[in-house]
């Protein structure tokens, strides 16, 4: 990649990846809103509040997170699978994004109480749970790719390794 595309895909990747942080953090908020408030009105909002959130914001990010990462794997001598440093952020935010996914579900049923006429505080009150463990859990999974990239540790695989090494004069 030339420099200044270099420059602009990293810029993309950085903004999406550390984005997605950012709102999973506010969905942990929100998760934490809703399950210990004693406020009904707010225990109302905050569900379809993280419904949206997550369709409209996390899910993108995430997908975001991942295509520009490869991007830059793939686009840099990096590479995907030659440091371990980006084989694991590439898998840690693999696995978040199928976490997510998977949860999407329990998100819009979670929404779906909140708006019931009678609201049924011990139903809402163990899927808000979850989803409370889940959006922390999330956020601590996808903190280690931030870190990972910043201090990019040592360590080849087996791959990166003939790669490296020089091609046999024949
Ligand atoms: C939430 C997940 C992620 C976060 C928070 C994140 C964060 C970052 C940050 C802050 C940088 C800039 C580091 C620097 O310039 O010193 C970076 C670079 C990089 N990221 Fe990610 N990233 C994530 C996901 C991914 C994924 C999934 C991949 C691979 C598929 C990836 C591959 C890379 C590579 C190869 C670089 C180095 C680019 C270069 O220096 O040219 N990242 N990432």
């Amino acid at each position: 990649m030339r420099s200044g595309l270099r420059k602009f895909a990293l810029t993309v990747h950085v903004t999406a990846s550390v984005g997605l942080l950012g709102a999973v953090a506010a969905f942990l908020a929100l998760a934490a809103l809703g399950l210990m408030s004693a406020d009904e009105r707010m225990v109302r909002a905050a569900y379809p509040a993280m419904a949206v959130t997550a369709r409209v914001v996390i899910v993108p990010l995430a997908f975001a997170a991942l295509a520009t990462g490869l991007v830059q794997s793939l686009g840099t001598p990096w590479g995907l699978v030659r440091h371990y440093w980006v084989l694991l952020k590439l898998l840690l935010t693999l696995f978040a994004t199928i976490i997510l996914l998977i949860k999407m579900r329990l998100i819009g049923e979670a929404a779906r109480l909140a708006g019931e006429t009678a609201l049924l505080r011990a139903d809402l009150r163990m899927v808000g749970f979850e989803l409370m463990v889940h959006a922390a859990g999330g956020l601590l999974v996808l903190i280690v790719p931030a870190v990972l990239s910043v201090y990019k540790p040592p360590g080849i695989t087996g791959y990166g390794r003939q790669r490296l090494r020089p091609a046999p004069r024949l």
